[in-house]
């Protein structure tokens, strides 16, 4: 029997500015999924926050892209703006329901959304990830390294199922394109591609071999559906490891050296991509509103079923105190690309920039530029107008 396991997540309020969800919407959102259990409408769940955007993650028989469980989650996200982000005035409430038009879909409307639909093997482990403050184009480095990099996954060169190799699927965010790529054959031109992170992002793993589904990623742009800045897209990720997928330990090793990622402050800053446990209070932002950071939660889909270490409750992957030194690392990246106060590329690039309320301050000076035009200079002219000495 196929299992659906669907991660959708939205921003829609926080405490302490864009800190971290209200204890109540998580309880408001749990109380809904758990409703749906009864129903028989999905089989499990978990609800988390990624600092301060609630992810809701369901295992179901329906598919993926079902209204009904789209509808479900989007019902959510609704009515705990409406029941608690907005009573309490929670900052940035209701922030990523961009539009009221649901019509069975929430992609497009402002929530991300990672789904993979797969037959159980005879034991499935998976992990998904979640990240605050940054963009799609984040697990750019990170999958390219689970799944095509050979320094990263010695799977790729000691395991026979895995030599085959995967198929990348890259959307081109900006025109809605879509291209498909075989690794290891074509590698240098998914290089090419992922290398611009802000424009193109991967939505989907495939193993070669089989068509059997890896992985898939949020690729919501929010700025590009609103057509201005709404904050980052804080994406989501959901990877399928062990027997002929990437070991646990693996994709785990992607994230041991923190890629440099866009986001972070106001949304245009470069910042180094925290692994961070989702226990201790370590899952939320401080530091110039970040740095950008990512949790992993590890669980087996069993019988339709997610299967923690208690009841729905995920492995907490990056806890290990192998994961305080990325962190140190981490942050003295953060540290240091601070010392570059508003310059790029620590902050993002002109183009990227576009979205934000930047340009409406350069704006203003638009006025004040006046037509240049290089003048010899005084010294240099009458120099010019002198006779030339007779050279015998
Ligand atoms: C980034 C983010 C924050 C805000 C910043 C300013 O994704 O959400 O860094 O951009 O705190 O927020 P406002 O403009 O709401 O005061
Ligand atoms: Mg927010
Ligand atoms: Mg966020």
């Amino acid at each position: 029997m196929r299992t659906t396991l669907s991660v959708i997540k939205a921003d829609v309020g926080s405490v302490a500015g864009h800190y971290k969800p209200h204890n109540e919407m998580l309880r408001y959102a749990q109380k809904k999924l758990n409703e749906a259990k009864t129903t028989g409408l999905i089989n499990s769940s978990y609800v988390t926050h990624a600092g301060d955007d609630i992810i809701l993650i369901m295992t179901h028989r329906k598919g993926e892209n079902d209204p009904e469980i789209h509808g479900l989650a989007w019902n959510v996200f609704k009515e705990i703006t409406e029941n608690v982000a907005k009573p309490l005035k929670l900052y940035g409430a209701g922030q990523d329901l961009l539009s009221d038009a649901f019509s069975g879909n929430v992609r497009g409307l402002g929530p991300g959304v990672a789904e993979i639909e797969f037959e159980e093997r005879k034991s499935d482990p998976v992990i998904v990830f979640a990240a605050d403050k940054t963009e799609p184009g984040a697990w750019n480095i990170p999958l390219y390294r689970i799944f095509a990099s050979p320094d990263n996954t010695a799977g790729l060169v000691i395991d026979p199922q895995l030599q085959r190799g995967f198929i990348f699927e890259v959307l081109d965010l900006q025109e809605s394109k879509v291209v498909e790529l075989k690794t290891p054959e074509e590698l240098y031109m998914l290089l090419g591609l992922l290398g611009t992170p802000g424009r193109y992002a991967v939505a989907r793993v495939r193993r070669a071999a089989d068509g059997e589904p890896a992985a898939s990623a949020s690729t919501t742009r929010l700025s590009l559906i609103a057509g201005r800045y709404v904050g980052k897209d804080d994406p989501v990720m959901i990877v399928r490891a062990q027997a002929g997928f990437p070991a646990v330990g693996e994709v785990l090793a992607a994230f041991a050296v923190p890629p440099i990622v866009s986001g972070w402050m106001r949304g245009s800053h470069r910042g180094p991509l925290m692994p961070v446990s989702f226990k201790n209070g370590q899952n939320v932002v401080s530091y110039f509103d970040g740095p950008p950071r990512v949790i992993a939660m590890g669980w087996q889909v069993s019988n339709g079923k997610l299967i923690g270490l208690d009841g729905e409750e995920p492995a907490d992957l990056f806890a290990d105190p192998f994961w305080d030194y990325v962190r140190q690392k981490a942050a003295e990246i953060a540290v240091y690309l601070r010392t570059m106060g508003e310059f790029e590329p620590a902050r993002l690039g002109h183009e990227e920039m576009e979205y934000t309320t930047l340009p409406l301050i350069l704006e203003n000076l638009k006025p004040r530029f006046k037509p240049y035009e290089e003048k010899p200079t005084a010294k240099a002219a009458s120099k010019k107008s002198e006779p030339k000495e007779d050279v015998d």
